[in-house]
């Protein structure tokens, strides 16, 4: 894969294996990547910012609360301008800060206002790796999606032999090359809904529900990583837009209905992970109602279901559905696949004790017409990356079918 022009920001701890990084700069530097270095305290006992300059062609960045260094580029727009954050060697301090989210210098702080992906290359002593206290670390970076390259087995800085070896700088500018090779949806038009609605009553009361959004807004930032072309419809959450993502704020599911609608031509692939009010308030007023002393009630009448109809027009794009449920998860999913006429489905326990409605933990069902698959408990970023992907295979099988079809139609 082309790493031309791509925007990788490399971070340096303090391990002896920094002395290869500047192998792995020239390489990427190469291949066409910008590359931008940041650098410990400790990494710079192990290797010059003057190399990694000279070698990556930008000034290095060092300090947090350098006035001169920020005002080059400020911290958080470095983090922002990453389309990948590879952090290489990663010492066991660095992944026990990282876990904790601590942020006491420039490279810890970049990983927690980042929202590209972050890969780590660890590198240290065998038993460091090896204790529970670096393993727990381990698993709980990787349940906020962070990718692990190595470490390797082999022979340590140390004299010891083990597992504790950074991967080779070839080896990590292929793991880079793989990371953007994952772009499937290349050129893909994907409109997603996500979040709640809200329902006016009167001007400053409304019928909502619990979503966050979290998930789908996940899931805009999946799609953007396979390559897919992505505008976002949000209902009222309170998130930031993930990067490349063309956003729509909406509030009621009317509105939402009208954006969709709007954004349907060209659209290959509909994702309906928005949480839309199954009811509106008829006539809602126009003015604050007052309280009375006596029982009042809405009249309610149904809003279109937008997944329904996106599915049910004459050529609909490929469409993803979610149904969170309480009970009879499969067969309740299988239902809505064949009454909305849905590509596939996506369903979740609700009320389980994790996961679900504004939780940073989800599981799903995702069920189509030929078969099945459980996605675990994860947290929502990785668990979107897996849904992502099998939506993406089921989109490709589907359109290069319907090719062949056409190809075979057309040889007639
Ligand atoms: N959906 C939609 N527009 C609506 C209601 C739902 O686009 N007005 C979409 C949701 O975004 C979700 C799917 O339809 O992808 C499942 O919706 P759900 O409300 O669970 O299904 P219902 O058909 O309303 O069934 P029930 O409420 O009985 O579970």
């Amino acid at each position: 894969m082309n790493l031309q022009g791509k925007n990788i920001l490399l971070g340096i701890t303090g391990g002896i294996a920094a002395y290869k990084i500047p192998e792995l700069v020239r390489l990427l530097k190469k291949a066409g990547a910008n590359v931008r270095v940041v650098m410990t305290h400790a990494a710079q006992q192990f290797v010059t910012p003057l190399t990694m300059q000279s070698l990556s062609g930008e000034p290095v960045r060092t300090e947090l609360m350098d006035p001169e260094q920020e005002s080059t580029m400020g911290h958080i727009e470095l983090a922002r301008w990453a389309d990948v954050i590879l952090i290489a060697p990663a010492t066991a301090n660095f992944l026990s800060q990282m876990t904790h989210g601590i942020a006491n210098d420039l490279l810890t702080t970049l990983c927690l206002a980042a929202d590209s992906e972050i890969i780590v290359a660890p590198a240290m002593n065998h038993v460091m790796w090896r204790h529970p206290a670096t393993q727990v670390n381990v698993e709980t970076l990787k349940g906020f999606g962070v990718q692990f390259e190595g470490p390797v087995p082999g022979d340590l800085a140390c004299g010891e032999t083990g597992q504790g070896r950074m991967q080779e700088p070839e080896e990590l500018f292929v793991a880079l090359q793989h990371y953007f090779s994952q772009s499937i949806l290349s050129g893909v038009n994907v409109v997603i809904t996500a979040g709640p609605t809200y329902e006016a009553i009167d001007p400053v009361r409304f019928i909502g529900n619990r979503s966050s959004g979290k998930m789908g807004f996940a899931l805009a930032e999946a799609f953007v990583r396979a390559g897919a072309n992505v505008s976002l419809v949000a209902g009222p959450v309170s998130l930031d837009t993930p990067q490349g993502v063309k956003r729509y704020d909406v509030e009621s599911a009317e509105q939402m209905s009208n954006q969709v609608s709007s954004l349907l031509s060209g659209c290959d692939l509909f994702a309906a992970c928005a949480a839309v009010a199954d009811y509106r308030v008829v006539d809602s007023a126009q003015q604050k109602i007052k309280k009375q002393d006596r029982e009042m009630s809405l009249q309610l009448i149904p809003n279109e279901d937008i997944l329904a109809s996106v599915a049910g027009e004459g050529n609909p794009p490929f469409t993803l559905g979610f149904a969170a449920e309480t009970e009879n998860l499969l067969e309740y999913a299988q239902a809505k696949l064949e009454r909305k006429k849905l590509d596939v489905i996506a369903a979740n326990l609700v009320g389980a004790e994790e996961g679900g409605f504004g939780a940073e933990k989800n599981a799903l069902t995702v069920v189509w017409n030929e078969g099945k698959v459980s996605l675990p408990m994860q947290n929502k970023k990785k668990l979107a990356r897996e849904l992502v992907d099998i939506v993406a295979r089921l989109y490709l099988q589907k359109k290069n079918n319907t090719e062949n079809y056409r190809l075979i139609q057309g040889l007639k």
